[in-house]
């Protein structure tokens, strides 16, 4: 019965999340901000900012993993006689009449109601500005006349949230504020290397004022009491080292029925060397003043708002599908494509599961994350591909991560993934197909961000290639280097010190032995878009020299990589079977199925439709497909990460999202619309809402990293919500597989496969200058196409090609 609870439930009509409890099992949160500056908000308004970097630029302070859970953010604290609440529930706790948060694109509105009053803020960050606007609407639905005291709150980061965390000795001395009318400024080492500050501002006159945080909360106090709150009285603290925070102290009258809004913003500001100080130890505040005074007023703004509404209308109105059935509608044309964002915007990098410091953008998860996103702003996405392939080295090899502040490759993680290369094959075709730009193949790109190093972007894919190709096995399979995809199946680190990272651990040998299925199958998948790529672009020769070593990897994976029901995973360093019968346990592994069926490879001898079957057989449950089976019940050395997780979580036989797509393309080349379809729905975050609030605890209206496979203690929790590959993969699942929607360099190419129980479904695409309106009749068929009719005229194949304009095509199956 526990599993019935619900905690909200979509509206699609405003395309929200409605969150009527907040005791959800989890936070659950919305990212703030599109492009520069970004916030993390829970359905209790905790969270935090940062400038860029959730690392090297935090602005407001965020404690995580805390007791009680989500512990800090932007609270109001409303004190009208002796109760004091906050719209957002949390941090006091006290009862609330009404609530309410509606997660949107990009903002978020949490209410609160008690005794008669109603607060409700919203949450956005304007596009193109460095400032979270939090606007608060005070409304008296009593009828006697109220006096309210009003106190903001934000917790100052000390810039670096790694530090923030550890610098105890000197965090304690450094802090600094300054305050200026309604704004607080937080100047925090600005008198000497930092050329940015932050600022809080209220756009109403305010009778008072804190910056120190034990003046405010109170030494033994929570968020849940400051004393300065249950006073009912501000003591206009001026921070001097310790914590600053900040917050304004304001008191509101308001009349039977009247309401009064509130523009509450939180800014970031750089300024030139030889303009930061307007008076010795002053600041220079000309250009917070100028962004404070183009969002002073309410009007201002709700302008600024019905922008941020109509760029969401404009990216969402690109891809668009009408099937009749709002589970799958919503999430592919709001939820899905809004997750694409997220993940495009912050690869793995903060969420409530990572902590903004560890790590930065991926060269695998942002290659990746592109496929989801490149359809919505393409220049974007250009800019990425050039910043990802900046970090590769002349061998092909690739810094594995890399800081979006510097865009400078980490080195504490260094490299030596050898999936890594393929996939700028991957995001650059997603790129090129989806807008018809070759010109980025010229593109003057460098290696390692070093100046007069620079080569072609198509010399980059040449050499991503080529690094496979450069290191083959003795099966001559690809070698797997420090780990594939599978970050975790460390054949080569042997590691017994628990104080080592088992990602950077100097390898015991680089591994002339341990090679990987998966980075086959990858390599087979990338390589013949590299070929027709060449193909296209007049290379042949090159074509010709890639497809001859595509068959040799072909015949390499038949020969050494099929283990008679499925293909195997991996060759150990010792040259044994990984995922293999003949092994005790792991006897089969998802990614291998998945790129191995993606690629084809052994189509026709069976092998494909053996592996999907095999799939079905031992790696399904209820909750979607785990990554291996049986799990691992023991540490195996010579495996490294992924036997360290006990059974049935992360990469050892969890349910990782991310690669269950994998498998579900595979049955869409297969023609197997049914398992296809139903895969797919087993991991559909508007399916799981529907039946597993309470169990899967995380957010219902995105994709998490992982579910607790059917080993572990709980099937079906799920964790890591939000920032997974996961999100371009179901995307260029449902969209180019399912629905069949796929760009091609001459046009659009379209290719179905569906569940029998299919009815007619519309969707409408924008593509390049293009818009189609595509309908396709299914007629209980799972694959196939018959007939295509473009603007009234048969079109042969499937290819429906490009021209300028609206089109109107009926395709038939
Ligand atoms: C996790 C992986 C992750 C890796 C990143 C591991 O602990 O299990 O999912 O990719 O850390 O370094
Ligand atoms: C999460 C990482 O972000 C991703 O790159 C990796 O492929 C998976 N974990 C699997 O280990």
């Amino acid at each position: 019965m526990e599993n019935q609870k619900r905690y909200g439930h979509f509206d699609d009509q405003h395309r929200e999340y409605v969150i009527t409890d907040p005791q959800t099992p989890w936070p659950w949160i919305n990212y703030l901000g599109n492009e520069d500056f970004f916030s993390l908000i829970s359905n209790t308004a905790g969270g935090y900012s940062f400038y860029k970097d959730a690392k090297f630029r935090r602005i407001t302070r965020y404690r995580y993993n805390n007791v009680p859970m989500d512990n800090g953010g932007r609270y109001f604290y409303i004190k009208d006689g002796d109760t004091v609440w906050n719209p957002g529930w949390k941090p006091c706790k006290t009862p609330l009449d009404f609530y309410e948060c509606r997660h949107g694109m990009s903002y978020t509105r949490i209410t609160g109601r008690k005794n008669g009053v109603e607060a409700s803020v919203l949450f956005f960050v304007p596009l193109k500005k460095w400032c979270e606007v939090q606007k608060l609407t005070l409304k008296n639905e009593s009828a006697e006349t109220k006096t309210l005291k009003l106190f903001s709150f934000e917790e100052w980061c000390l810039w670096n949230a790694a530090t923030d965390m550890e610098n105890f000795q000197r965090n304690f001395s450094t802090g600094e504020v300054e305050i200026e009318g309604s704004t607080i400024y937080h100047k925090t080492e600005y008198r000497e290397r930092r050329n940015h500050y932050a600022f809080y501002h209220v756009n109403a006159e305010i009778q008072g004022f804190d910056t120190d945080r034990e003046t405010f909360v109170g030494l033994y106090n929570e968020f849940a009491d400051p004393q300065v709150v249950m006073e009912g009285k501000p003591r206009n603290s001026h921070a001097h080292g310790w914590s600053p925070i900040a917050s304004h102290y304001i008191e509101v009258t308001l009349k039977p029925g009247e309401s009064k809004d509130f523009v509450f913003l939180l800014g970031y500001i750089e300024n030139e060397q030889d303009e930061k100080f307007e008076a010795p130890q002053v600041i220079n505040k000309k250009k917070a003043h100028a962004l404070i005074a183009e969002l002073d007023t309410t009007e201002k703004v709700d302008k600024a708002f019905a922008e941020l509404n109509a760029y969401w209308d404009a990216l969402l109105n690109i891809y668009n599908v009408k099937t009749g059935n709002d589970k799958l509608d919503r999430m592919v044309n709001i939820w899905n494509q809004y997750q694409c964002m997220v993940t495009f915007n912050f690869s793995r990098s903060a969420s409530f599961f990572e902590s903004g410091i560890g790590r930065g953008m991926g060269f695998r998860d942002s290659n990746q994350d592109l496929v989801g996103f490149v359809h919505q702003i393409p220049s974007r996405a250009r800019q990425r591909i050039i910043d990802i392939a900046s970090t590769q080295f002349p061998d092909g090899g690739c810094y594995h991560q890399y800081q979006p502040l510097t865009k400078r490759g980490n080195n504490d993680i260094g490299g030596g993934f050898n999936d890594d290369p393929c996939w700028l094959i991957f995001g650059t075709v997603a790129y090129i197909k989806e807008t018809g730009d070759f010109s980025i193949l010229d593109e003057m790109v460098p290696f390692d961000n070093q100046p007069g190093s620079e080569v072609t972007l198509f010399e980059h894919l040449k050499i991503s290639m080529d690094h496979v190709i450069n290191n083959l096995g003795p099966h001559l399979l690809p070698l797997i280097g420090r780990a594939d995809w599978n970050d975790c199946l460390n054949l080569n680190c042997f590691s017994w010190d628990p104080n080592e990272s088992f990602q950077t651990t100097e390898n015991v040998s680089e591994g002339t032995k341990a090679e990987s299925l998966m980075i086959a199958g990858l390599f087979v998948v990338t390589g013949k878009d590299y070929v027709a790529l060449c193909k296209k672009i007049g290379k042949d020769a090159e074509a010709v020299r890639m497809q001859k070593a595509i068959d040799a990897m072909i015949e390499a994976v038949k020969k050494h990589g099929w283990d008679g029901e499925w293909y195997l995973r991996a060759y150990d360093f010792y040259g044994r079977k990984i995922g293999s019968n003949e092994c005790d346990e792991a006897k089969i592994f998802i990614e291998s199925q998945g790129w191995c069926t993606m690629a084809e490879i052994g189509a026709d001898e069976g092998m494909v439709a053996k592996s999907l079957d095999s799939c079905k057989k031992y790696l399904e449950c209820e909750h979607g497909m785990v990554l291996n089976n049986p799990a691992f019940t023991k540490y195996i050395y010579e495996y490294g990460e992924i036997s360290s997780y006990p059974e049935g979580y992360k990469e050892n036989a969890g349910i990782f999202c991310h690669n269950n797509p994998w498998v579900i393309i595979g049955e869409c080349l297969a023609g197997r619309g049914n398992d296809a379809w139903s895969h797919y729905a087993k991991i559909l975050p508007s399916y799981v809402e529907e039946k597993y609030q309470t169990l899967h605890k995380v957010e219902p209206y995105v994709n998490c990293q992982m579910v607790a496979g059917k080993d572990a203690f709980k099937p079906g929790e799920g964790k890591n919500s939000w920032l997974t590959g996961t999100a371009a993969w179901m995307w260029y699942t449902v969209s180019e597989f399912i629905l069949g929607i796929k760009p091609d360099y001459d046009g659009i190419r379209i290719d179905p496969c569906l569940p029998e129980t299919a009815t007619d479904y519309t969707v409408s695409r924008k593509f390049r200058d293009a818009e189609y309106t595509i309908t396709i009749h299914p007629n209980g068929q799972q694959k196939g196409v018959r007939s295509i009719v473009l603007d009234g005229s048969p079109v042969d194949g499937t290819v429906v090609p490009y021209a300028p304009g609206r089109h109107t095509v009926e395709v038939t199956m």
